[in-house]
């Protein structure tokens, strides 16, 4: 399977950090953050005051670090912040909308601020807003927008100038359930509809692991992991099932697991499959052992996917895992 680092081979990465360390006095945010990240979607996850909105200022220029470099799409943050902020656009974790104007007036207004023509920023503020679903009320003053409407307005004017890189620094943040998903999935679709990479953070790993290609960990301003996300979930490993049927047939179906070597519990009305021993652990052979077994006891399968609660216990577990 490809990694990031691998897709970055003869490239420049979209972000390179070279021992990139920020304190605020006696506060460590950042402590020598070494990482690359590459096209696609990355997630940046790590508890409150992990330092993931001070590595996002620092890259857009708005920050100096205390130690080491950065370049985002080539370009040295000391040397170039004007083309990086170009290049880039950014979602702030707080509010900076002005109430009194509406997000079709606003995000115009950041496009021309950009350098585009008239013509061409009302074009573009119509794509963008379309894209983050607001629609008549994109002419309404953003004051009266509920959470969810300020986020997309957000996300809008980040959108605003064709940015080859977006930060998005906790689009959820506020969200409800269905809310948080839909955010999710427009940022998925920044990248498939727009082409545009995306460095977006949370505290919460599960869900950006839904979105993101790859992720990186911070834990008290350091780096904790980065890896592929599809390497994050291979590792951990734990795989959960859930059959139509009763308790029975769901027990039935663990103690067959079991008998052919894989370590099974009931979780719910589901079945916590953990990482395979060495002989299951080729690409695919427990999925396909679980499906065969399924089938032999005419067991309907109705879920087969990696538990995303081992997940979230990667992160709580600390280095570590590293
Ligand atoms: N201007 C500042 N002065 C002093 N300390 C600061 C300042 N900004 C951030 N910090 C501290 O630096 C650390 C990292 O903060 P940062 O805002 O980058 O974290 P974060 O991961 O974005 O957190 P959150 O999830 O709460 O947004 C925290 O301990 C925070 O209190
Ligand atoms: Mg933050």
């Amino acid at each position: 399977m490809t990694t990031v680092t691998g897709e970055l081979i003869g490239r420049t990465p979209v972000i390179a950090t070279a021992g990139l360390t920020k304190h605020y006095g006696s506060v460590h945010a950042l402590t020598d953050l070494t990482v690359d990240v590459g096209p696609g979607v990355t997630g940046l996850v790590g508890a409150n005051g992990a330092g993931k909105s001070t590595l996002i200022k620092i890259l857009l220029g708005l920050l100096e670090p205390t130690a080491g470099h950065a370049s985002v799409l080539g370009h040295d943050i000391e040397q170039a912040s004007q083309d990086i902020r170009r290049l880039v656009g950014y979602m702030p974790e707080h509010d900076c909308l002005p109430p009194d104007v509406s997000a079709s007036d606003f995000v115009v207004h950041m496009a021309r601020m950009s350098g585009l023509g008239a013509s061409a920023a009302r074009e573009r503020s119509a794509d963008v807003l379309r894209h983050v679903g607001l629609d008549e009320e994109r002419y309404r003053p953003m004051g009266g927008y509920s959470t969810g409407m300020k986020q997309r307005a957000k996300l809008a004017q980040a959108l605003a100038h064709d940015p080859q890189l977006v930060f998005l620094d906790e689009p959820t943040n506020g969200l409800d359930p269905a809310a948080r998903t839909d955010m999710l999935r427009l940022v998925q679709r920044i990248g498939s509809d727009f082409g545009i990479a995306v460095l977006v953070t949370s505290h919460l790993l599960g869900e950006l692991e839904q979105v993101s290609d790859h992720v990186i960990v911070l834990d008290g301003g350091r780096l904790l992991r980065s890896s592929a996300t599809t390497d994050f979930l291979r590792q951990t490993g734990s795989l959960l099932v859930e059959v139509v049927g009763t308790e029975t047939e769901r027990d039935r179906l663990g103690e067959e697991l079991a008998r052919r070597g894989l370590t099974c519990r009931p979780r719910g009305s589901m079945v916590a499959v953990d990482p395979p021993p060495a002989d299951l652990a080729a690409e695919g052979a427990a999925h396909d052992l679980i499906r065969d077994v399924a089938v032999e006891l005419g067991l309907g399968l109705m879920r087969l996917e990696p538990d995303r609660g081992h997940l979230e216990d990667v992160f709580l577990e600390g280095g570590a895992r590293v």
